[in-house]
């Protein structure tokens, strides 16, 4: 290896909490003098797992046997695998019993020690499984993130769920909730606004408890409304809020800092009360409305998304019904949609009235035919706008379409004019212009609706915060 620097190649599965780890996993393997490599014979090749639904399973499961081949062809490539998965004790057996290729296994509570362990399985020549249950709150200053996206500073405030929806594995895999110190993330957000990040994504699995393991400190509308008022970036995002815990002053304070997104992503899960109460989400379909309805009068301009879950056990078409409805009510403009499914551990997995499959899959095709109306119809209720855009780069099936998204979260293709200038400068030609206006933001007039996305035309672009 003399010579010639190790590198690395991280795969990521699953939410935002599981990227903003990968980028601090890239930031070790940074510092322990690997470099990142996108190709197929990396010297380390690192799975960073989802276990939210089993369909991420099989996916693991597919890739290690990828792996497996690759490795026969260089055996002294080291596989490594964390994330969620690692806490499900019958992946971990699978992972152990057939897949004898992987050299190092760690769990989303340990992913600090990735070093040591590391360390451990080349000076040993052992393998290592370290997936421990010790409720470690990693402070983002003792890790050094490698950020993958120039736009978007993606910021874990909280770590954990309290809340055991009885379908969900998180609270088993990522443990108790636990916040982090105020202070500790207002001196990282001021360094990020400092690097030039014009967008920072507050994460946890449910924002909206953020603080309350120390009753006397700031809660979460505190936080969002100190960060706001410090100026430090131009849209403030946050992701997940729950129904449960999202107070009215939460909404006041999104409707009086327009640095704020105009965007709200609040889980529903399903419009039925029996079915809420059977998955333990702690409110009812009326409160859920009160928050919706209350957010469209003080937002006018924001939008509302969602997840919603088809074929939970015992639903019946008459619960179905109360979900068709309550989307009709609150007219989402997007939404995640998902089948149920049957997580080991978790309460829900015991529950013996399954819905069979072809009512799941026929609910299913009915829920999306009027959710995509729907997102198309709010699509089209901002065409003939022009709305500020912050530029994510080139979109991935155009060359010269670039990708951006509005403070509302609408998803934005753009085309340049010819002779368009970037502050002083004409723009650089060809692939160049994506990496030139990351990060930037842009006045985009919107064209055409579609359901997923808007297709629209750069008119300006916007200097200064
Ligand atoms: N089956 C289907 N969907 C699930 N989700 C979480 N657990 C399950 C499950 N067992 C969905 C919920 C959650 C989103 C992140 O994933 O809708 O809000
Ligand atoms: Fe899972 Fe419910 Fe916690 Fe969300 S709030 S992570 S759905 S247990």
């Amino acid at each position: 290896m003399l010579g010639r620097v190790p590198t690395y190649r991280i795969r990521t599965y699953g939410c935002q909490l599981n990227e903003s780890d990968s980028e601090k996993m890239a930031g070790l393997f940074e510092r322990m003098g690997l470099s990142e490599d996108p190709g197929d014979s990396p010297d380390v090749l690192l799975m960073n797992t989802c276990a939210i639904r089993e369909n991420a399973e099989d996916r693991l499961f597919g890739n290690l046997g990828v792996w497996k081949a690759l490795k026969a062809e260089h055996p002294n490539m080291l596989i490594i695998v964390c994330g969620c998965m690692t806490k499900i004790p019958e992946d971990l057996n699978r992972i152990k019993k057939s897949f004898s290729h992987v050299d190092v296994v760690f769990g989303p509570q340990d992913i600090h020690r990735l070093p040591e362990l590391l360390y451990e399985r080349v000076s040993r020549e052992v393998k290592i499984m370290q997936v421990s249950d010790r409720d470690y709150l990693p402070d983002d200053d003792d890790l050094p993130a490698v950020r993958c996206r120039k736009f978007r500073a993606l910021v874990p405030i909280m770590y954990g769920c309290n809340n055991f929806c009885t379908y969900c594995v998180v609270p088993y895999t990522r443990g108790r909730e636990r916040s982090r110190e105020f202070d500790r993330i207002i001196d990282q957000l001021r360094e990020l606004s400092e690097k030039g990040f014009e967008e920072v994504m507050l994460l946890g699995q449910n924002v909206n408890s953020y603080g309350k393991d120390a009753p006397d400190k700031p809660d979460f509308p505190d936080l969002i409304e100190t960060v706001s008022k410090m100026n430090l970036f131009s849209r403030i995002r946050f992701m997940t809020s729950h129904p449960k815990d999202l107070s009215d002053r939460l909404i006041d304070i999104i409707a009086q800092n327009p640095s704020i997104e105009r965007h709200l992503h609040l889980p529903f899960q399903s419009g039925s009360n029996d079915v809420l109460k059977r998955m333990n989400r702690g409110y009812t379909r009326e409160r859920y409305l009160e928050i919706a309805l209350r957010y469209r009068a003080l937002v006018p301009d924001g939008t509302l998304s969602t997840d919603i879950i088809v074929g939970f056990p015992g639903e019946t078409e008459k619960d179905f019904q109360d979900t068709l409805d309550l989307m009709e009510q609150v007219q989402f403009d997007a939404a995640f949609t998902f089948i149920y499914s049957a997580r080991p551990g978790t309460a829900a997995a015991s529950f013996s009235d399954s819905v069979p499959e072809e009512v799941v899959s026929d609910r299913f095709s009915r829920l999306l035919a009027l959710q995509n109306a729907h997102s198309l119809a709010s699509n089209q209720s901002v065409i003939g706008n022009s709305e500020e855009v912050l530029i994510e780069g080139l979109s991935h099936t155009n060359e010269s379409v670039f990708t951006g998204r509005t403070s509302s979260n609408r998803l934005i293709n753009f085309t340049i004019p010819d002779g368009t200038v970037l502050g002083a400068d004409p723009l650089p030609l060809g692939g160049g212009t994506g990496a030139a206006i990351e990060g930037k933001r842009a006045i985009i007039r919107l064209l055409k609706a579609k359901t997923f996305s808007i297709e629209g035309q750069l008119e300006y672009f916007i200097d200064g915060r």
